[in-house]
């Protein structure tokens, strides 16, 4: 395994980690500060920070490559834009960024929707304010993060990924109101398991997609105003003109109702209740909000005919991953079943 002294020739100073995540349910809930329910994964990131004689440089494992990291220039669309991002937000909020040498080494798969992009950014804020000695709280890096993801590399995302890379717990989902950015931590009943499933798929590039579905609902807010869109019933969307963006609030909206009652199901053990609600989210995610495809339908609908309480996609869309809920009896001959109706699928280890 390449160390950081093998690469820099001096031993790195800190070391931080930040994972992947799934979520449960509350998809695109963020974007209204409304609420959602992430679970941390196991695999994930390590970033490690260390004194360099001059300038930034950055070293991924997986890349082999090592990059010159000038604050002064803008995106690259490169990895390492993950990296910048955040140090340029960390610098424009008033740290000082000395002569800097990082390592990235991450086990989580790229491009999945399981937010090693998220996961990235936290990491490196958290290695810096490790090596600089600066006191950050978990919400304060989230917040940099999105910033960075926001501003820096142009994806207008939510605060989702970002707190549940930080702060998140594992095993546990992160109850999480996206306005207020209270949390607490909901551990998974005894007996049941959450698996998480690529499609096969590779997310398709959704930059523009997603800051479209932004678009609409921020269009929706000023068309119904001044409450905040949060605020108001699921039959407001029937008030809107324009009928695709009606579509979209009916989407969040009524997400954002199944989010508090799932969140409560999970709560109480009630895994039928949760299941029924990740199913009816994903229709609502296929139907109004249109971020589903065939494979992650066919998988969706696999998982549920081979016993799932609930399967739904999970994370952006247009791809990647599905998240179901078994119990941890059934967990193997549940997925032999979804495997052999999908072979193109795999099992994100969790
Ligand atoms: C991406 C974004 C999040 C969230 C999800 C959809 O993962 O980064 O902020 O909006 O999509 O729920």
């Amino acid at each position: 395994m390449t160390s950081h002294e093998d690469v820099f020739g001096q031993e790195a100073a800190a070391t931080c980690f930040a994972p992947g995540r799934v979520n449960l349910i509350g998809e695109y809930t963020d974007l209204i500060g409304g609420n959602v329910l992430p679970m941390p994964l196991t695999k994930g990131i390590t970033v490690t920070a260390g004194p360099a004689a001059s300038g930034i440089h950055a070293f991924s494992t997986a890349e082999e490559t090592k990059i010159e990291i000038n604050l002064g220039e803008g995106k690259k669309d490169h990895w390492a834009d993950y990296v910048a991002g955040p140090l340029v937000m960390a610098e424009r909020a008033g740290a000082v960024i000395p002569p800097l040498n990082l390592m990235v080494e991450s086990d989580l798969p790229a491009g999945a929707g399981v937010s090693s992009s998220a996961a990235l950014e936290v990491a490196t804020l958290k290695a810096l304010f490790a090596f600089i000695g600066q006191d950050t709280s978990g919400a304060e890096v989230a917040l940099l993060a999105q910033k960075a993801e926001n501003e820096f590399c142009g994806v207008k995302c939510g605060i989702m990924d970002q707190m549940a890379v930080s702060v998140g717990k594992q095993k546990h989902a992160l109850a999480l109101n996206c306005e207020t950015l209270e949390w607490d931590q909901v551990a998974l009943p005894k007996g049941w398991t959450i698996a998480v499933i690529h499609c096969g798929e590779a997310r398709q590039l959704t930059d523009g997609a997603y800051n479209e579905r932004r678009a609409a609902l921020d269009k929706a807010a000023a068309e119904l105003g001044p409450d905040p869109l949060k605020s108001q019933p699921v039959e407001v969307a029937e008030q809107i003109s324009d009928p695709l963006v009606a579509r979209r609030v009916r989407h969040v909206l009524s997400e954002q109702a199944r989010t508090l009652r799932a969140t409560e199901a999970l709560r109480s053990g009630d895994m039928a209740l949760l299941g029924g609600l990740m199913n009816e989210s994903h229709e609502s995610l296929r139907v109004d909000f249109e971020v589903s495809t065939a494979s992650l339908d066919r998988l969706v609908a696999a998982a549920r005919d081979a016993g799932a309480a609930g399967a739904r996609l999970t994370g952006a869309g247009f791809g990647g991953c599905i998240v179901a809920v078994v119990t941890e009896n059934e967990r193997d001959t549940w997925w032999q079943k979804v495997s052999s109706e999908c072979p193109a699928a795999w099992a994100v280890e969790l």
